[in-house]
């Protein structure tokens, strides 16, 4: 059976999101937190950690992400993090945001194996959990991640992400299978595979091109179709009046969650916006249903136009 990871999308994939997800849908193993970057002191009691308490992220069981180019404030969050029982953190050298790749952060660091190999070398001996990256293929050239991985060889980590695209394609253009044929012979690491995946026949298609893969890591496509995993795993598919209907009370359950955690009307719908950006593939005029969604401005407004988008879809 396939190990399939939920990833981590600031902003939608939170610890709400991940509390209430196995309720309504299956086959989602483990995911990654959207990153934290590190900072220079942090004390136990600072609300950034509360947030990632594993007490306050129950749901689908989850690994925290780190943001750092500095091995010190990496050590000193990630040894917090152990404290509170996270056994494993993952570092984030992929996230490919001009902001964060001026700092030498995320991506940036990717054309840049000797600091990567000197980052690791300060950090591993006082780190307490194990730690997985989560990476691209460089920052402008895939090309980039062969010398990296030939430096994660020397380390011992528990294994690496790879998105196949490099920072400069953000999230677009085609992934290059290639090129992640190669990081995945050349890794002695377990390799989990992360691009992409909408579909199962996208996933057979990967499955049977990498067999050898340790997992797969799944972002949009779930969001989308959070079906989809129980579906890879061969769950029979459900009737689609059926799946609108889990979908209803899934998006529900959301808002009245964050109702309750959120204040004001603006917030929350903000907040509810940012899931829609991807769950409005889940129905098939997916574009006009963001479009409507991100055209109210008030929660009447919102609940309306989302009433009318299920009614809809239930009908179809
Ligand atoms: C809005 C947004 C936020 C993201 N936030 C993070 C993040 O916090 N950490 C991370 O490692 N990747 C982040 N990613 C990248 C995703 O985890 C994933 O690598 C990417 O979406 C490709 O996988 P997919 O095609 O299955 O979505 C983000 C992606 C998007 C679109």
């Amino acid at each position: 059976m396939p190990i399939i990871y939920l990833a981590p999308i600031q902003g939608t994939t939170d610890r709400i999101y991940r509390s209430l997800f196995p309720a309504y849908f299956k086959g989602v193993d483990l995911a990654v937190m959207p990153f934290i970057a590190s900072l220079k002191k942090i004390k136990a009691s600072h609300s950034l950690l509360i947030g990632l308490h594993p007490e306050h992220n129950t749901g689908i069981f989850s690994v925290p992400q780190i943001m750092s180019s500095r091995a010190e404030e990496f050590v000193l969050l990630a040894n917090q993090l152990y404290d509170m029982g996270h056994k494993t953190v993952n570092l984030n050298l992929g996230c490919p945001f001009p902001m964060v790749v001026r700092k030498g952060r995320g991506a940036g660091m990717l054309c840049h194996p000797d600091r990567i190999e000197a980052f690791l070398q300060e950090a591993l001996p006082g780190m307490r959990p194990a730690v997985s990256v989560k990476l691209r293929l460089g920052l402008k050239s895939s090309q980039e991640i062969l010398k990296v991985i030939e430096v994660f060889n020397r380390f011992a980590l528990a294994g690496l992400i790879i998105h196949p695209r490099t920072a400069a394609q953000m999230y677009e253009g085609e992934v290059d299978l290639d090129m992640f044929r190669q990081c995945l012979e050349l890794s002695v690491h377990p390799v989990v595979y992360n691009g992409d995946i909408d579909s199962t026949a996208k996933y057979e298609m990967l499955a049977a091109r990498f067999p050898t893969v340790a997992g797969w890591m799944i972002g949009r496509g779930l969001i989308g179709n959070p079906f989809l995993a129980e579906e890879i795993k061969g769950a029979p598919m459900r009737p689609d009046n059926e799946k609108t209907a889990v979908m209803r009370a899934f998006h529900d359950e959301l808002l009245a969650r964050y109702s309750q955690l959120l204040s004001g009307e603006a917030h929350l719908i903000n907040k509810m916006k940012e899931i829609w950006t991807y769950m409005s593939n889940f129905f098939k005029n997916s574009e006009k249903v963001r479009k409507r969604v991100y055209k109210t401005h008030s929660l009447p407004r919102y609940l309306d136009a989302v009433r009318k988008i299920f009614d809809e879809a239930g009908l179809q």
